[in-house]
């Protein structure tokens, strides 16, 4: 256990962060230098990469992220097999950065979520919530022999949180103000929303998901051109809004839902895109993604409308992940943002691909600080708790 004491001792420490999230594209891999801990933290990002998965990974994934398509055999693999491949990121991002793996002090994983269930059902006289990642935190330290943090959605989820989102711990951290009220929106696979009031304290913080991201633009990319994305939002542009498809779509219980919420591919995979095309297939294509990537830019909108500028609105809001590339997204919410300023996360300086990972690095260096990292008013959880599994290599 000296290890551990060491560990707890250090003043800073070099950290990686790792995070794969629902649009399973690949692995963003971060490492920080991380000075102390809590609201006087300080990180310096050393350096940032993207690792794609393999072929056919993403729909091995996806295929066991829902009910009827999975097997528990691969299941039981891919969690192995996801902490082989993040062991490979370490190594990639280290030569990368010219840092030896052995002076690392600590990773902290997300995982690769592959079902998401916040909301309780009654089971054996139990009410059951339950989220899984995958990737075993405990074979990516044996692998990389550096200490690993790993499963930090689940101790919320027992204390009666959603168990996400959990980046709004790092938004508070890093970049409430006392000048600005401020939004940080993610947008991956899922979007999901930060709100910092200016002057806020850590129980005036709002967060929550907001409905789809990429998830269902890339699901129909995939299938009517063999691509992965709309780069840069091309199709999008090039397409028509649909009248009737976006009231259809915004009959979506989801995004007026109050918070706290969360959500994942059990609500915006297949079947959902399966029932759209149902519907809405006949129509020219650069209509329909025109119309879906609309539906992502109109229910963050909406869910702005109803939760946050009733509590006094933003000034700045400031977009990360792979969907602030998509130009249509970017438009679409600055015209429906009208008078709030709205940039790339850049702008409030971190790079808007590394943030997620860069989070993971912090909630680990929490972790091992002693600090509580859930936010109970944005997860709903019954009190602040310490969050994340200490993987010994
Ligand atoms: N150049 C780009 N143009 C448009 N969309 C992009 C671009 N790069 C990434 N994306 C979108 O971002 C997604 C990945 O975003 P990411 O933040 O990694 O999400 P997740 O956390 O769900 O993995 C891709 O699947 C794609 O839809
Ligand atoms: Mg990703």
């Amino acid at each position: 256990m000296k290890q551990l004491v060491e560990l707890f001792e250090k003043k800073s420490r070099l950290v990686i962060g790792l995070m794969s999230g629902t649009s399973v594209d690949g692995i963003d891999a971060a490492i920080a230098e991380i000075e102390g801990s809590g609201t006087g933290m300080k990180m310096r990002q050393i350096d940032f990469i993207t690792v794609p998965f393999p072929e056919g990974f993403k729909e091995l994934v996806i295929r066991n992220s829902l009910t009827g398509t999975s097997d528990v055999a691969d299941i039981a693999r891919l969690n192995f097999l996801i902490a082989q491949l993040y062991a490979d990121a370490v190594r990639r991002l280290c030569n990368h950065a010219g840092v030896k793996t052995q002076d690392v002090d600590l990773i902290g994983s997300h995982g690769q979520t592959i079902h998401h269930l916040p909301r309780a059902e009654r089971m054996f006289g139990k009410d059951v919530s339950a989220t899984l990642q995958i990737g075993d935190p405990s074979v990516l330290a044996k692998l990389t022999g550096i200490a690993t943090v790993g499963d930090f959605r689940v101790g919320d989820i027992a204390l009666g949180g959603q168990g996400a989102p959990l980046v709004p711990y790092f938004d508070y951290i890093l970049f409430r103000s006392n000048e600005k009220s401020r939004s940080l929106l993610n947008i991956g696979g899922i979007s999901n929303i930060t709100y910092l009031p200016k002057g806020c304290g850590t129980q005036d913080v709002l967060a929550f998901d907001t409905g789809p991201g990429n998830m269902i633009v890339d699901r129909l990319m995939k299938k009517m051109f063999n691509k992965d994305f709309d780069e840069g939002g091309a199709i999008a542009i090039a397409g028509t809004i649909q009248g009737d498809m976006i009231d259809w779509l915004m009959t979506d219980t989801f995004v007026r839902m109050a918070p706290p919420k969360s959500t994942g591919r059990e609500r915006y995979g297949d079947p959902f895109v399966t029932s759209l095309l149902e519907k809405y297939g006949g129509r020219r294509i650069e209509d329909i993604i025109a119309t879906v990537s609309e539906f992502t830019a109109v229910s963050v909108y909406t869910n702005y409308l109803l939760f946050l500028k009733t509590k006094g609105g933003i000034d700045e809001l400031f977009v990360s992940g792979g969907g602030a590339h998509n130009r249509y997204i970017l438009d679409s919410l600055r015209n429906h943002f009208g008078g709030v300023s709205v940039a790339a996360a850049e702008d409030i300086g971190v790079s808007s691909d590394a943030k997620e990972a860069l989070c993971f690095a912090v909630l680990a260096n929490e972790l091992v600080s002693g600090n509580p990292a859930n936010l109970p008013s944005v997860t709903g959880a019954s009190k602040e708790t310490l969050i994340g599994k200490i993987c010994l290599p």
